[in-house]
Parts: structure tokens; C-alpha cells; sequence
């Protein structure tokens, strides 16, 4: 069996209205630049989707990760679309092209990317996540949740195929430097990292005999830029059922809104809301963080679906202690915690109002 690529690649290339979401016209000209693709054979199949204002292109390929064609025409379909942002004035267009020239590769040039090559089971149910107003590090808790956590995933327990746990790839976004870690036995030293999940994240894990069974976006575009230019709004290839977690327990830890940083300007803790795809347009306080769930059964590489895994009133709870959690924080306006510590605004515009202040000090 060819093995198939699932590439993830995504870029905020235009807000309507503000950062807030995405405008029609975009979203239907990446779908007729993927379609005339799919036509000549390059590609499998592809979905393009959006959370807020980061537009998403899903794509199925034979192909590799990191092809240099398929970066390409991500990057070629960002270009076309900022085209279309700049002509509606949309806001921020082209905000994450941080390169004029494409370079192989569209690793480091600001759009996120996530990518799987897998050789398809028999049944192949695969999610895909996508988050507006948050950083990579917001899947560090789900993930351990769903591959390390016996009071998430059952499975871990009762199913000898996955009781032999999994493997983390976490990586050091300062250093540049990943670290493998296995759980159960590594439990507590992979916990030590990935909860400070603005330095490690999570960028890969497998089960033990290598099989691949989760990937994330990892770039850090306020780093790779040197300013802040906007949060990551990270995205991530779950595959599950079958000696992986079930579709349930992939989706289970995100019945808890737990904290991410992003939200205003990039400079605040939030609370994650789970939203179907209609509802992803963050507004209150430019937000809360939104995520949306798209799940899909492969079929020798076509994507059947998607199904909005998170329209379903069993979130419903979630969502409103979202709302609670927003209502609460937010009270504490610019006081930490609901503004980030000094060291995670070190990429913010606030250096800036800092500088102003430094001849005052006496
Ligand atoms: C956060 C985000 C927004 C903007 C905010 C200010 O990721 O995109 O919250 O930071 O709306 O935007 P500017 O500086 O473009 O006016
Ligand atoms: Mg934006
Ligand atoms: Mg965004």
C-alpha cells in the first residue's frame, strides 16, 4: 500500500472584520486553486476550513512531508488569497508571509504546518485540530491527556494494545532541541517540561513500536520574526481508534476549558473554547481562544468528512465555563494573571512602553 501524507498548512493571511474571522471570497478561492490542483493528479484530496482569522489547507498527497511542491502551492494559494485580502482592505493582510520570495519550504516563513505520511489501516479515523488566538503550546495538555492520561483514555488501562503507552517528542522552542520521552516511565520528567508549555511543546508522538500517531505546528512566529506578529494559532493531525486513543478520548479533554495563553494581543491567559466551525469567529476581547475539531475517515487518501466533531451539545458545558472562566479573568484587566508574566511580553509591543520608561527610574 503507497503510503499517503496528510499535510496541514495554515496561514492568517487577512481578518474580517479585525482578527476576528475570514472572509468568504477567501476561503472560496483556495478551494478552486485546490480543486484545479486535484484535477492534474498532484494532490489526493483537500479541505479547506478556517478558525478565526487563520485560513486552513488540508491536503492529502503521495508526496513526503516537506515537499517542496506541496509548500508551495500552500504558499502560492496564501499569496493569491492576501491578493484578495489587500483588494477588500481586509485586516492584516499578509500578516503571516514574513518573506517576499518562497524558499522550498514555507517552514520559517510564518504559515504553521503539521504533517503525517502514514500507511493507511484498514479504517483510518483521523482529527484535525485548528485554534485561533493561542500558541503551539496549547495542545501540550489535551495531548498528554489523550496518549498519557488513564483517567482520560480508558483505553490506556483495559486495551493491550495500548498499554504499552506512547512516546513524546517535545521540543525546546528557546533551544531549538527536542527530547524523546516515554510514558508511563518518563510521566513525570515529560510533565516537568511540557507544562510550562511556552518553552516545551509537544511536537510528535508515536506509539512504541514507531507508528506515528499525533503531530503538531510548531513555529513560533513571534520568535522566527524577532517581533511579535501575531500568536501561532497552532494546528495538529490526531489519528485515533485501533491501539490508539478512541475518537472520544481524543476529544474528551477538551470538555474542560482549560487555560491557554494568547487571547488580546497575544498577552493573556484564556480559557480554550471548543467550537464547531460556524461558531469560530473569537470576538469577545478579540476572543476567548477558540479550537475546532474536524474529524475525517481516509479513504485511500480522499477525505470523507468532514464532521464538525465539536457541534455537539456535549461541549455545551465547556463553552459556558468558558464563559465563566472569561468573565472572571478578565476582571483582573491589565493585573497578571490574566496578563502574561514579563517574560512571555518580551515579544509583545509592550519592550516598547517599557523602553519609554526606562530614564524615569531614578
Ligand atoms: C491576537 C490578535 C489580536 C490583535 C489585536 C490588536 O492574536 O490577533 O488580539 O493582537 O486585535 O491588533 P492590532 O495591533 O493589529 O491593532
Ligand atoms: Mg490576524
Ligand atoms: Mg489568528
Amino acid at each position: 500500500m503507497e503510503k499517503i501524507t496528510i499535510s496541514v498548512i495554515k496561514a492568517d493571511i487577512g481578518g474580517y472584520v479585525g482578527h476576528s474571522s475570514m472572509h468568504p471570497n477567501i476561503l472560496t478561492n483556495a478551494m478552486q486553486s485546490l480543486e484545479k490542483v486535484k484535477g492534474k493528479g498532484m494532490i489526493v484530496d483537500f479541505h479547506v476550513t478556517h478558525c478565526g482569522d487563520d485560513l486552513d489547507l488540508i491536503i492529502t498527497h503521495r508526496l513526503g512531508e516537506n515537499a517542496g511542491d506541496i509548500h508551495k502551492l500552500a504558499w502560492d494559494i496564501f499569496l493569491d488569497c492576501t491578493d484578495i485580502a489587500k483588494e477588500l482592505k481586509l485586516y492584516g493582510a499578509g500578516q503571516d508571509l514574513l518573506s517576499d520570495a518562497f524558499a522550498g519550504n514555507v517552514k520559517g516563513m510564518g504559515p504553521g504546518v503539521a504533517e503525517m505520511t502514514i500507511e493507511e489501516r484498514k479504517s483510518e479515523p483521523v482529527i484535525i485540530f485548528a485554534a485561533d488566538k493561542t500558541s503551539p503550546g496549547s495542545w501540550n495538555f489535551p495531548l498528554y491527556k489523550m496518549f498519557a492520561d488513564p483517567f482520560n483514555t480508558i483505553g490506556l488501562v483495559i486495551d493491550p494494545s495500548m498499554h504499552d503507552g506512547f512516546s513524546f517528542d517535545v521540543l525546546d522552542v528557546f533551544d531549538n532541541k527536542t527530547v524523546m520521552l516515554n510514558c508511563p516511565e518518563d510521566m513525570y520528567d515529560l510533565l516537568v517540561l511540557i507544562g510550562a508549555s511556552e518553552h516545551y511543546i509537544i511536537k510528535g508522538i508515536h506509539k512504541k513500536s514507531g507508528e506515528i500517531a499525533a503531530v503538531t505546528s510548531t513555529q513560533k512566529v513571534n520568535l522566527m520574526a524577532g517581533r511579535y506578529v501575531g500568536k501561532d494559532d497552532p494546528v495538529m493531525i490526531v489519528r485515533c481508534q485501533s491501539g490508539l486513543p478512541a475518537v472520544g478520548e481524543v476529544l474528551e479533554p477538551f470538555s474542560m476549558s482549560y487555560m491557554v495563553t494568547g487571547w488580546m494581543r497575544g498577552s493573556h491567559w484564556g480559557p480554550f473554547m471548543p467550537v464547531s466551525v460556524a461558531d469560530a469567529h473569537p470576538t469577545r476581547f478579540d476572543g476567548p481562544p477558540r479550537v475546532i475539531a474536524l474529524g475525517f475517515q481516509l479513504c485511500n487518501g480522499t477525505l470523507i468528512g468532514p464532521r464538525d466533531m465539536f457541534a455537539d451539545p456535549s461541549y455545551d458545558l465547556a463553552r459556558q465555563q468558558a464563559n465563566e472562566v472569561a468573565n472572571y479573568i478578565r476582571r483582573h484587566g491589565p493585573f497578571e494573571p490574566q496578563r502574561l508574566p514579563l517574560s512571555d511580553m518580551e515579544y509583545t509591543t509592550l519592550p516598547q512602553v517599557l523602553k519609554k520608561l526606562k530614564g524615569k527610574f531614578k
